[in-house]
This record gives C-alpha cells, structure tokens and sequence, in this order.
C-alpha cells in the first residue's frame, strides 16, 4: 500500500488527483455489454471498473425461498481477485456479505416488486478493478443493468460517497483519501432524494455530516445525469420521438 501523503488537500483547494473538493470523477458507462444476460451496464469511475450483469425476472428454485406476493431481488457483490494491490481470496467474505446485503435493499423502493410474485432477479455487481468507492460503482452500474433489463422501476438510484480529509470534507474519496482520510460515507438515494443506502466509516459532527450529505445528494444528481443520458443514447428519448411522429 502507498504511504499516508503529508497532505490531501494544497493551497489552491485541490485534492491529490487535481480534483475540487465537490468534484466527483470522471464516469464513463455503457449499457448492453453481456449478450447472455437480461440486462448490463460497464462503468467506470475514476481508476475504478465495474461491471453489473441482471438475469431474470425468472422462476425462483428451490420453490420454498419464493415470495408469493412479489419479486425476490437478490444482490451480488463481488471483488475479482485481481481487482486490488494485494489479491483477494475468491469467494464471499464478511465485507461481500455485507455490501450485497446492503446495495440490494438500496433498490427495495424503487423495484416495483409486485409484478412478479414467485420469481427472482439477480443482479451480479463484479468490481473488476477497485480503486476506492466500489459499493458506489457497482449501484450506479446496477441500475442501468436493471433498465436495460426492463425491469419495471419507479426511478433511477445513484450512489456516491463523501468523507473528510485535512478536517475538510470531499466529495467521492479516491484511494488515499479512503484509506488515510478520517470519515467515508457511502450514500445511494433515489431520483426524489430518498436516501437508501448510508453506512460510515470514521467520525464527522452532526454539522458536518448535514454538510456531506447536501454534497452527496449534488454528486448524485450528477450521476443521474450520466445515467440518464446513457439511457436515452440506448433507448431514445421517448418524448423527443412522440413529439417527431405528430
Ligand atoms: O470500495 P469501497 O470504497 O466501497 O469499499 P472499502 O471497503 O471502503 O474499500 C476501499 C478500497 O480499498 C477499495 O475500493 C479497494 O480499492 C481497497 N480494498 C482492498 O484493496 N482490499 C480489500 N480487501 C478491500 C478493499
């Protein structure tokens, strides 16, 4: 691992990779990258490569995990072994467990699970290069994969996380601030603001953390515009296409 920089932040207010401190990387998704899969979206976000792959709604075995009045959404986190500095041992871990646990209840109220009583989708997070905030990544990619597998949703859910470095706070912790910094808050909200996901890591005041989560919520507001538009490049603006057909 590198060693802890003696600042993060410089005299003119940039971050170590030359960012602002409300400055969130830069993201770049594409939606439809697996033939076999319902749906898919690649992002990358910074150093960080994800890739969510959807499957189903289908048919729930073993028939007993079945929910009979709605849609079973199960959620996979994965780290590739050779996706960080020191390889991680295959298969799930505590911190796995806990990210899928986690990201898939950040989609409970946006799936519109009544549609399919009985059967499951599965969406497969795998971080295949992982350089700070890949629970964030795997969200914002795991929503587009959901899209694109038309899965009926009430919206789109974006995640982006905001910490403290040098007493500041900063928005989308790159890897030194993540592992050096003094707070990471992880957050995923939907289009409204409803927050779904927030987990912390570290200390911040009661001020501060109102303060990170206004920073946040622009953060994510951003990205839904990236998801947005990666959207309409698939699909088409539905509404610029009804207005041409009159
Ligand atoms: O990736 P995220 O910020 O959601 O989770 P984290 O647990 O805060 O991990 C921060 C970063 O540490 C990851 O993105 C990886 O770059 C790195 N990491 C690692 O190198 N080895 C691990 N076993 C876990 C995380």
């Amino acid at each position: 691992m590198s060693d802890k920089p003696e600042r993060f932040i410089d005299d003119e207010g940039l971050r170590l990779d030359g960012r602002r401190v409300d400055e969130i990387r830069p993201m770049k998704v594409e939606m439809g990258v697996l033939s076999r899969a319902d749906g898919s979206c690649y992002l990358e976000w910074g150093n960080n490569k994800v890739l969510a792959a959807v499957y189903g709604p289908r048919e729930l075995h073993p028939r007993r995990m079945q929910k009979p009045n709605e849609v079973l959404v199960r959620y996979k986190y994965n780290m590739a072994s050779f996706s960080v500095e020191d390889r991680i041992r295959p298969g799930p871990s505590r911190r796995s467990t806990e990210i899928s646990k986690v990201s898939g209840e950040a989609f409970e109220p946006v799936v519109m699970t009544q549609y399919y009583p009985g059967a499951v989708i599965d969406v497969f997070a795998e971080v295949l290069q992982a350089d700070a905030g890949t629970r964030t990544a795997a969200i914002n990619a795991a929503t587009l994969a959901l899209a694109d597998a038309g899965i009926p949703m009430k919206g789109l859910v974006s995640a982006c996380a905001v910490g403290k470095v040098d007493g500041q706070l900063v928005l989308d912790l790159n890897k030194p601030e993540d592992n050096y910094g003094q707070a990471d808050l992880p957050v995923a909200m939907t289009q409204d603001g409803e927050i779904t996901l927030l987990q912390m890591d570290g200390h911040l005041t009661p001020e501060e953390l109102e303060e990170g989560l206004e920073m946040v919520k622009k953060g994510c507001q951003q990205i839904i515009e990236i998801q947005r538009e990666a959207l309409i490049s698939r699909y088409g603006n539905e509404d610029e296409e009804g207005e041409e057909a009159e």
